[in-house]
């Protein structure tokens, strides 16, 4: 896969795509991550990617010209999927829209700055906007990483066993069960004795009792989407019997 970032701060992407898992995969060839300097794609002397907003008021707003020529530019070097605005008005990027972006062969986000980007960016150019948060960032580098770093995990081989995705939260729409560690005992507080139990079947029901109890708990709002089976649907239905029974005693 090929990701290709626009940015005027290029070296804000060095630290994240410089170590851990994004770091290997690039390593091993299984993605390639390009951040790129907006100004490079100017025309003028003093580089200049803003100008102020037509029709008044404070800040500046990303011109349009220099994003359609790096677009253009990068187009120039192989078919591209998607073309990613990031933006706190976009589409909440989610666990399913990595995964859906992790299908794809080659994708370009922009990141903005200032008071946004000239909106024909976003209608003529962008064929998508993503926000990761309904709160504003001064700019897009950090959306883009964080949609880089959700991406690339998914890419087959980027992630080890050790790593697992397949259990992670969000997965199949439950939260994770919980992890421990060694210690069995630490300042009195002990890991549950089924995980020490050696008992697979058993600790198999429990994580599948504890991912659900949590995310009843915490995220009842996945439950209507998750992908249960039978014996995920038959747990669910008994700890929603003893909420209702705790609630009913209060
Ligand atoms: C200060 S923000 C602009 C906010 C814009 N004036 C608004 O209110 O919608 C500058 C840039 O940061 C990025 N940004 C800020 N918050 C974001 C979020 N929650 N998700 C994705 N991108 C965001 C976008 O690239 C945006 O163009």
């Amino acid at each position: 896969m090929r990701i290709d970032l626009v940015t005027i701060f290029p070296r804000l992407c060095d630290g994240p795509l410089a170590e851990g898992i994004v770091r290997r995969a690039i390593d091993r060839g299984i993605v390639d991550v390009r951040a790129h300097d907006l100004r490079d794609y100017t025309t003028d002397r003093h580089r200049s990617v803003d100008d102020v907003s037509y029709g008044g008021g404070p800040g500046m707003v990303f011109k349009p010209e220099p994003l359609f020529r790096a677009v253009d530019a990068i187009r120039g070097e192989g078919e591209v999927d998607a073309v990613i605005l990031t933006s706190p008005q976009g589409r909440t990027f989610t666990q399913r829209e990595a995964e859906r972006l992790a299908a794809l062969r080659h994708i370009v986000v922009l990141c903005g700055r200032y008071e946004g980007i000239d909106d024909r960016v976003r209608s003529a150019l962008a064929t998508e906007e993503l926000s990761i948060g309904d709160y504003v960032l001064s700019g897009g580098e950090l959306p883009a990483l964080v949609i880089v770093d959700a991406v690339v995990r998914l890419l087959p081989g980027a992630v080890g066993d050790e790593e697992s995705v397949d259990v992670d939260s969000f997965s199949r729409g439950l939260l994770d069960f919980p992890h421990f560690t060694r210690p069995a005992e630490y300042r009195g507080w002990r890991v549950p004795d089924v995980l020490l139990s050696g008992n697979h079947a058993e600790i198999r029901r429990w994580r599948m009792r504890e991912a659900l109890a949590r995310t009843l708990a915490l995220r009842p709002d996945l439950l209507p989407a998750a992908e249960l089976d039978s014996e995920e649907r038959e747990i669910l239905r008994a700890l929603m019997q003893e909420r209702g029974a705790e609630h009913g005693r209060d």
